[in-house]
């Protein structure tokens, strides 16, 4: 991330969730907030799929509409078992916080402060109210750390949390990941992380995955971190989760989309469950 400016990559998920609204059928997520959050304009650009393969790129917004249907329904389950918190890490443009129809359940959108800056203009700008429920939590990873900005947030450490980090480990070093992953195993027992991570081979793959990271890079937001299924197992189980649940992107979709989109997909998402 580059200081003083909001994150390049949140405008770009998020243009391909608010696209995913109007052009993909059956839908895989449904989002009243997805188009007024990017505006009518920015749905236009898609400055990172510029040129690159349409597979790729239809594939890639059907992933990203994947994943984050994946932790809705991860956060509606575990509402219905009794949580109340939940933390979304690198929130970019995501909207759960502002579709919560559950008056006791606290949100925590917890961004890099030039990113979350930006975001709370777009929500004026767009006319989408912030909820009571959502508490605003700036905090660059690698810089500072989530204890205390969450404290300073009046976040329970005790209470169940369901935690979302979407699209972010790729941006962050394998430390601050580590110290994530830390933070959130020491949350009461029960509390759930969804993250989905690039496989390393993800750069070497394909020319248009190359391409991609060429773009994210030339932003000032270069992937950084890469793993196997196997790493992220043996990391998290270490770091004091207990079920892991890694799913790759294929059988995301499949499970979505019922083995409608083939090809090359480089990434997984895992649901893990603290001690
Ligand atoms: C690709 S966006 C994903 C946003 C959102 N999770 C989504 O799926 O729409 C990456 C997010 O990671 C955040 N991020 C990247 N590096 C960060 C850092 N060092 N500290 C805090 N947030 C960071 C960016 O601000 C941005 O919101």
């Amino acid at each position: 991330m580059e200081i003083g400016r909001p994150s390049r990559t949140a405008m770009a998920v998020a243009q391909a969730r608010a696209y995913h609204q109007l052009a993909d059928e059956p839908r895989v997520f449904t989002d009243p907030f997805a188009i007024p959050i990017v505006g009518e304009s920015a749905l236009e650009k898609g400055d990172f799929d510029l040129g690159l393969d349409p597979d790729l790129v239809r594939r890639r917004r059907l992933l990203i509409a994947a994943r984050s249907r994946f932790a809705d329904d991860t956060v509606a389950a575990a509402i219905a078992k009794g949580t109340r918190q939940v933390v979304v890490l690198g929130a970019g443009l995501d909207t759960c916080a502002y579709r919560n129809t559950h008056p006791d359940v606290r949100f925590f959108e917890v961004d890099h402060p030039d990113t979350q800056q930006w975001k709370r203009h777009r929500l004026a700008e767009a006319g989408i109210a912030v909820p009571p429920t959502l508490t605003f939590v700036p905090v660059d990873f690698e810089t500072s750390t989530l204890t205390e900005g969450l404290a300073a947030a009046g976040f329970d450490r005790t209470c169940v949390t369901v935690f979302l980090l979407l699209g972010v480990v790729m941006y962050l070093t394998r430390p601050s990941i580590a110290d994530t992953w830390l933070y959130i195993a020491g949350q009461g027992s029960g509390s759930v992380l969804v993250m989905d991570y690039l496989y390393p081979v993800a750069r070497a793959s394909s020319q248009s995955m190359d391409e991609r990271a060429k773009r994210v890079a030339a932003v000032g937001e270069p992937w950084l971190s890469s793993f196997t299924a196997d790493e992220v197992r043996g990391a998290l189980v270490s770091s004091g989760f207990a079920e892991v649940e890694d799913c790759s992107a294929a059988v995301l979709l499949s499970r979505y989309l019922g083995g409608t989109v083939t090809g090359p997909m480089n990434s997984a998402i895992v649901r893990a469950t603290v001690a």
